[in-house]
């Protein structure tokens, strides 16, 4: 079995003491990793973007160090709040536009940059749906997830205005590709779960605030981060976990 932990959308900022809708960011993304690392099996982490609020250079920094000390490989994904420029220069490289990233001789994973300069919705381009397709293909033996920052389907609230653009075209993509067994996104800061097809769809609660049905009261709902289990045969299982 190889455990996935998907962290998501920690809106990191300059000033470690800096709040947002009430939520101290760093610190409650330093107490979700505490969380993980304390009490899971952690084989990979996905960051599905919104890594930081404000796109500083010292946000990015406090995201490499922290992640750094798991010693645990890790992907990071760009969303709508995240500067590429400072991203890269912490990091010494850009964010992925796409990325192939075996997890074990069954299992691998496709990452896609939806956001586009200046705009809280996403796009995938035309040359990046290609080259999925064209992974997708080579992938012959291998299950795949697909991970990407804005939500492809619609979540039936306010965050659906700023969603994947193009979602009918990443879903003709996918939806007849029995190698593709799950798509997990962040952005909207709420937990879901649907099935299309044989495909599980699936969004993770941000490691800070939360979103509601209603865009000025924000959820209650606690931090979280989700966790995926992959086995053979393709079978996979997963479970959002909430930290107090
Ligand atoms: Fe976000
Ligand atoms: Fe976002």
């Amino acid at each position: 079995m190889i455990s996935i932990i998907q962290i998501t959308d920690p809106h990191l900022t300059r000033h470690k003491n800096t709040e947002i809708k009430s939520c101290k960011t760093n610190s409650s993304f330093e107490r979700v990793l505490q969380n993980v690392v304390s009490n899971e099996q952690i084989d990979f982490i996905i960051v599905s973007g919104d890594i930081s609020d404000d796109g500083s250079r010292e946000s990015y920094q406090f995201y490499k160090n922290t992640l750094e000390s798991l010693k645990k490989p890790f992907v990071s994904i760009p969303g709508n709040h995240d500067n590429k420029d400072n991203f890269k220069l912490v990091f010494q490289k850009d964010f992925p536009n796409i990325s192939c990233i075996p997890l074990s001789d069954e299992w691998g994973l496709i990452t896609l940059d939806s956001s586009v300069d200046d705009e809280e919705g996403g796009v995938l381009t035309d040359k990046q749906i290609k080259t999925a397709q064209d992974l997708i293909e080579a992938s012959l033996h291998k299950n795949l997830i697909l991970c990407l920052h804005h939500q492809p389907i619609n979540m039936g609230f306010w965050i659906d205005e700023i969603g994947l653009q193009n979602k009918d075209q990443f879903l003709s993509l996918i939806l007849d590709q029995p190698k593709v067994k799950a798509v997990v996104w962040g952005h909207v800061h709420h937990e879901y779960q649907t099935t299309l097809g044989s495909i599980l769809f699936m969004s993770t609660p941000s490691t800070c605030y939360q979103f509601g049905e209603d865009e000025t009261n924000q959820s209650r709902q606690k931090p979280g981060y989700r966790k995926i289990y992959l086995y053979d045969l393709g079978k996979l299982t997963t479970q959002v976990v909430r930290i107090n």
